[in-house]
C-alpha cells in the first residue's frame, strides 16, 4: 500500500494541505479538487471539524485522503478509522511513526535536519515531509539532504506557493509538494469556491508540466 500511495502522490505532484473549520465545506471542496485533478489531499486534524472533513473526503473514490498534523498515536487510529490512506506529521515523533507502522498506514513524518532524515530512514521509511521547507533552507537544503542520503524521497511543505513549487518539483528527490496556497483557510471560511477552483486549476498546471 505504501508504494501505491507514494505513486499516487508522485503522479499528483501537488498535495493540498487543508485546514477546514466547517464540515459543510467538504463537498464543494471535494468537487473543486476532483475537477482540477488534485486527487491527493492532506486534511489536517488541527481543527475541530478536521476528522469529519477527512471522513467525507476519504469517502470520495476519486480522492486519496490523508491525515495531517497528527501529533498523538491515538490520532493515527482515529485517522485510519476515518479512512485516511496516509499520515503526515509536522515532526518526527517515534511514537506516532511506530503506531503508523503497527497499523500499516504509510507515514510521512516531518524532517528538517539531516539527523531527522536519518531517523526516518532508520524506520525504513521511503519518504518524509520536509517541513517547514522554505524556512528550513528550501531547495538548497533539500539538495544537500538528497545528495548525502539518497534513498529517501521528500514531500516539501511550508511556505510553498504557485511561484516556488516548480523549483522543488524539479528536484529528483521530490515526490510532490504540499501546501495550503490553493485552498487557504480564509478562502475556505469565506466559501470563495470560484477563487479556490481557479487556484486549484493553476496548482494542477504545475503537475502537468
Ligand atoms: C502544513 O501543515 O503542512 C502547513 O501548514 C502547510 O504549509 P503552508 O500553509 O505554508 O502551505
Amino acid at each position: 500500500d505504501t508504494a501505491e500511495v507514494l505513486a499516487r502522490i508522485r503522479s499528483a505532484s501537488v498535495v493540498p494541505v487543508l485546514v477546514v473549520d466547517d464540515v459543510q465545506a467538504a463537498a464543494p471542496l471535494a468537487e473543486a479538487l476532483a475537477e482540477s485533478r488534485l486527487h491527493c489531499v492532506e486534511v489536517t486534524l488541527r481543527t475541530e471539524a478536521g476528522l469529519r472533513v477527512l471522513r467525507r473526503l476519504a469517502d470520495r473514490p476519486e480522492l486519496l485522503a490523508g491525515a495531517g498534523t497528527v501529533l498523538e498515536p491515538q490520532q493515527v487510529d482515529q485517522a485510519v478509522q476515518a479512512g485516511a490512506r496516509f499520515v503526515v506529521s509536522p515532526g518526527l515523533d517515534p511514537v506516532v511513526v511506530e503506531r503508523c507502522l503497527e497499523l500499516g498506514v504509510p507515514v510521512l513524518p516531518g524532517v528538517a535536519t539531516a539527523g531527522e532524515v536519518l531517523r526516518a530512514r532508520r524506520f525504513g521509511l521511503p519518504a518524509a515531509k520536509f517541513f517547514p521547507a522554505e524556512q528550513s533552507g528550501g531547495v538548497p537544503a533539500l539538495r544537500a539532504f538528497a545528495s548525502a542520503i539518497p534513498d529517501i524521497a521528500f514531500m516539501p511543505t511550508g511556505g510553498i506557493g504557485q511561484d516556488n513549487a516548480a523549483a522543488y518539483l524539479d528536484e529528483p528527490s521530490v515526490l510532490g509538494v504540499g501546501g495550503s496556497w490553493m485552498a487557504p483557510r480564509d478562502l475556505l471560511a469565506r466559501r470563495a469556491w470560484d477563487r479556490i477552483r481557479t487556484l486549484c486549476a493553476q496548482a494542477a498546471q504545475l503537475a502537468a508540466t
